[in-house]
């Protein structure tokens, strides 16, 4: 086995892709663009959902990436050795080109040959999908394996639990996989097999073959099979250097000596509480580094936020009393990390602001929740009730699952029941507070959201003819019921003007243009007069949709054919979003 660092990892996976075809497309943002059924991206596939389902991407049937991603629904088990809820995922796919036996013999050959990894064949165990009444049993990947030289008995057929990859909601492309496993330690058990907590083996690559579409429970067959892949870096790196937790990797090392020095205290003997603000503020890092801002809040992705930075403080607060070690923390990986992710450095002065906003913020409340909390521990019966639970959320910022954390060291119980209720009565229910949100569900494509991505286009195009080239889109959420836009322009519209605008874009769609994909590179595009963000997110080439002489825009889509699709155009409500920027949210009806 090689002894890598992370960027001779990445270097070589990505170099290796490269030469069998694939294009190296940047990272896509942790937090997923005009999608709110999800509130981070979880897998690289998220971005990807819509040429998975066979809109043609700008680069290729062939890319490789590093994607960023967040899984809060492990935040748990942070602490032990291998859960983060951040990390990083290299992938290759194929979006309708090669299939099981390309994906599974490179993988193969990277993972063995000593030119890449170099892990012994005997170090590695590999399970496959044992079938069920959706798809058929996976004996052609365990034949490919067995072809390269895997033995029988290091292949395991598994249940769809296990070897099986859908998006959390259960819809859109899916299909079964085969996992590779590295066995990092002798096992007494012997009938071990990878789907064993025993600790034994630990999954560093996923090669999933997306070959159904899931709909209303219903399973069918994709036109363009696709291979979606995924390899952790910090669990390959944490494998490959003969690790016993991701959090010796080197970036962790690093943090961890800077909070060694600044606290004198040692990771030895606070394994827990350093790996939990080790791997908190990492995330917390990345999700505030993000060009749309976050900020901490009590709704949404902000509270996912609050909830880690919260928990950080927490933890941190048993180490030491030392102030202002979180934003230290988080200067190593801004640092670590600024060169593959520019937006770190870009908003470093924003990360560290926010940390330290909301540790003063918490500051400010902690000492006197823990007494309200104690105090409502002796008085409780064993059960802090909806009420406490409440007031320990809104007057002294603790988040419910803070509030369940502490209740569970003491071993005590919260009515979740009493306080969602509380909450409700005081009209602030957050959609993120009930623990499934977390999870994160399908990037949704569906045909209605598809439908209000067009429409953008229209109403942009059209709003720059009633108000002046200088309309630009602010920004703009989508749901399958409805788009929400925000535009400049320095005054309220005006009836007479929302008539105008909603007969101007009900004429376009009545005219029943066909919408055309073309592909480009970006100076082409931009000569073409095309509108758009030019951020190089796709590489060179990039998609420029246009609507007859209506509009022309870069854009990933998807979109409709036609703008006949559209039905019935319809304006809901107009207000102000900030100074000098208004509000449309508009639907779309069948004719
Ligand atoms: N989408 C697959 C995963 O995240 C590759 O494991």
């Amino acid at each position: 086995m090689k002894n890598l660092t992370r960027r001779e990892l990445i270097d070589k996976y990505l170099k290796f892709f490269e030469e069998k075809g694939h294009k190296i497309i940047p990272s896509a943002s942790l937090i997923p663009e005009n999608d709110p059924t999800v509130l981070f991206t979880t897998a690289g596939m998220h971005p990807l959902v819509p040429y998975l389902l066979g809109t043609p991407h700008p680069m290729g049937k062939r890319l490789v990436d590093v994607q960023k991603c967040m899984r809060t629904s492990d935040i748990d088990s942070v602490g032990d050795d291998t859960h983060c809820t951040f990390f990083e995922m290299l992938g290759n796919w194929s979006l309708g080109d090669y299939f099981k036996d390309e994906a599974i013999k490179w993988s193969f050959e990277f993972l063995t040959d000593d030119k890449y990894l170099g892990i012994p064949l005997d170090k590695l165990a590999f399970s496959v999908f044992e079938g069920n009444e959706n798809a058929p049993r996976d004996t052609y990947s365990a034949e490919v394996w067995k072809s390269l030289g895997v033995k029988e008995e290091n292949i395991y057929f598994l249940s769809k639990e296990h070897n099986w990859w859908e998006l959390g909601s259960g819809e859109g492309p899916c299909g079964p996989d085969t996992e590779m496993f590295v066995k990092v330690k002798e096992c007494n058990n012997t009938n071990c097999t990878p789907s064993e907590n025993c600790g034994c083996m630990v999954e560093i690559w996923n090669d999933v073959f997306m070959e159904y579409l899931a709909k209303d429970g219903k399973y069918t067959p994709l036109e363009h099979k696709n291979v979606d892949t995924g390899l952790g870096v910090e669990r390959v790196l944490m494998t490959l250097n003969n690790l016993t937790s991701v959090y010796d990797i080197e970036v962790f090392k690093l943090a961890r000596e800077k909070i060694e020095e600044l606290t004198n205290t040692k990771y030895e003997g606070n394994k827990k509480e350093y790996r939990i603000v080790l791997d908190h503020i990492r995330t917390a890092t990345f999700v505030l580094g993000d060009d749309i801002k976050l900020t901490p809040s009590n709704t949404g992705r902000g509270y996912v936020l609050r909830r880690l930075l919260r928990r950080a403080i927490r933890y941190i607060k048993k180490v030491t009393d030392k102030e202002d070690i979180l934003k230290e923390v988080s200067k190593v990986f801004i640092e670590y990390y600024k060169n593959d992710y520019e937006e770190l450095g870009r908003n470093s002065d924003y990360i560290l602001n926010e940390i330290e906003k909301e540790t003063n913020k918490f500051n400010k409340t902690i000492t006197s929740g823990m007494k309200m909390f104690n105090k409502t521990e002796q008085s409780s019966n064993g059960i802090i009730d909806g009420e406490h639970a409440f007031k320990l959320f809104d007057t002294f910022g603790f988040p419910l699952e803070f509030t369940l954390e502490l209740a569970k060291e003491k071993g005590l119980e919260v009515d979740v029941k009493g306080f969602e209720e509380k909450m409700k009565e005081h009209q602030e229910l957050s959609r993120t507070a009930s623990k499934g949100e977390f999870k994160g569900g399908l990037a949704d494509t569906s045909y209605e959201s598809t439908k209000y991505h067009t429409l953008a286009h229209i109403m942009l195009a059209e709003l720059k003819k009633m108000f002046g080239e200088e309309v630009i889109q602010k920004g703009q959420n989508i749901t399958p019921e409805r788009l929400r836009f925000d535009f400049p322009l320095d005054h309220k519209m005006t009836e007479e003007e929302k008539e105008e605008l909603t007969n101007r874009v009900n004429d376009v769609i009545e005219k029943g243009i066909d919408v055309i994909r073309e592909e480009m590179t970006y100076d082409e595009a931009k000569k073409a007069g095309a509108e758009g963000i030019f951020t190089d997110k796709y590489g060179n080439i990039v998609s420029v949709y246009t609507i007859g002489g209506v509009s022309k825009e870069i854009c990933g889509g998807p979109h409709v054919k036609n703008t006949r699709e559209l039905g019935t155009f319809k304006i809901i409500k107009e207000e102000s979003s900030a100074a000098g920027i208004r509000r449309l949210k508009v639907i779309l009806e069948d004719k």
